[in-house]
């Protein structure tokens, strides 16, 4: 199934170009998009976490030209532009291009090498706004493309280092370091298990082959630009400093007594924030070790306390999100369900739905309809599995 959504965009990327460029692509750039499976809002935190790449991609064509220009054309905003690769690039309009700047000025910062000219153009089936990283997959498939172009292999921590940076410094989006390393170092049929801490990945293998992730986009994003996300870090950097610690990783549960037992408000919400973090990285290893011992009936809980723990304590839900759990859990194929709640950083976006194969397709057609019947949004929505990482097609 993979290879087929990339055969598609492969097709359609080189009939655009062949129509742009008059002239066939000779690379192929793929990156994925990612859900995660648990640990949300702690990879800011030196917390563990727990994605994994999944089978909706984006992909670049493109061709080296010998001028020091990139021109690049977007399916998605239909629209065209040109860099002029000396020291100045100025930015330019369409937000998708901030990002590929991003990336242009850090590859060039990283390895002191002049920037390769080429023409790409780029197609994708992750949807926007969606919660799926479809941005980090911008930033990974052009620097998987600018590596090739100029001969120069980075080591993967640095290239996802790279579109993190982009993302901080171009799109003004303070994200931590999940997205770009999940999509950079995913693999087929394995969670990507993440020390945020050490930057140390670790693969798990994913041991329950009768079970599907259903991904349904409950239709609404509120842009993690808008300053809820940075909020969030703020007051995580300031509940550790009341707890006068210098990482997540040495508090326990019992140290948050000295927020909990403070008569401020402000306090109170610090207090929940740091229960999430804290919390949520326990339950990534209670994960782990449900992974490794194949043991199936600890996931629900876990998923669920972690979607309780993201709606109530670090308020990063929404109305939407909650409903497509609640309908998950009354589900008519209920007996298949093997949990669900909220992924990626929240305000809209995803859930995901783990659910036996046999039923997945039907539970999925379930949940949208009734979410339709609520809502009147008709929810995008797939099935996936764990996929590949960012790779040139050969
Ligand atoms: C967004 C950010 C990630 C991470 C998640 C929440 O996806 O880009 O770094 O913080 O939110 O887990």
């Amino acid at each position: 199934m993979s290879s087929d959504s990339i055969k598609q965009l492969q097709n359609k990327a080189t009939q655009l170009f062949q129509h742009h460029f008059n002239t066939s692509p000779t690379i192929f750039s793929v990156s994925p998009g990612r859900v995660n499976l648990i640990g949300e809002h702690i990879d800011y935190c030196d917390g563990f976490v727990l994605p994994f790449a999944i089978n909706r991609h984006l992909l670049i064509a493109a061709k080296p030209v010998n001028n020091p220009v990139a021109t690049l054309f977007a399916e998605l905003g239909g629209d065209t532009i040109h860099i002029s690769l000396d020291q100045n690039m100025t930015i330019q309009a369409p937000s998708w291009s901030h990002y590929i700047h991003g990336v242009l000025h850090h590859f060039r910062e990283a390895t002191s090498l002049p920037l390769p000219g080429f023409n790409a153009v780029i197609v994708s089936d992750i949807p926007v706004g969606g919660g799926l990283s479809s941005s980090a997959a911008l930033e990974i498939a052009t620097l998987t493309l600018l590596e090739h172009l100029s001969n120069h292999t980075l080591p993967p921590s640095l290239k996802a280092l790279l579109g993190q940076k982009a993302e901080h410094s171009h799109a003004g989006v303070p994200c931590g370091i999940m997205d770009q390393f999940a999509v950079t170092f995913g693999r087929k049929d394995h969670l990507t298990l993440i020390d945020c801490l050490t930057q140390k990945v670790e693969l798990i293998p994913f041991p329950f082959p009768e079970i599907a992730c259903i991904v349904t986009n409950c239709g609404v994003s509120h842009s993690l630009a808008d300053g809820a996300y940075a909020k969030r870090r703020q007051e995580v950097n300031k509940a550790l400093q009341s707890l006068g610690k210098s990482s997540w990783r040495e508090v326990r549960i019992d140290d948050l007594h000295i927020l909990k037992n403070s008569p401020s408000d402000s306090d109170a919400i610090l207090f929940r924030r740091a229960r999430h973090v804290v919390s949520e990285i326990a339950r990534v290893q209670k994960t782990v070790d449900a992974l490794r011992n194949a043991d199936s009936s600890k996931l629900p809980t876990l998923l669920a306390a972690s979607h309780d723990s993201l709606r109530n304590d670090y308020e990063v839900s929404c109305n939407e999100l909650d409903l497509l759990v609640e309908l998950a859990n009354s589900s008519p194929f209920k007996s298949s369900l093997f949990g669900t709640r909220m992924t990626g950083g929240g305000f809209g976006g995803s859930t995901i739905t783990l659910c036996h194969r046999d039923n997945a397709e039907a539970f999925a057609n379930d949940l949208a309809t009734r979410y339709k019947n609520t809502t009147q949004i008709n929810p995008f929505h797939f099935i996936t599995h764990p996929s590949d990482g960012a790779h040139l097609l050969q």
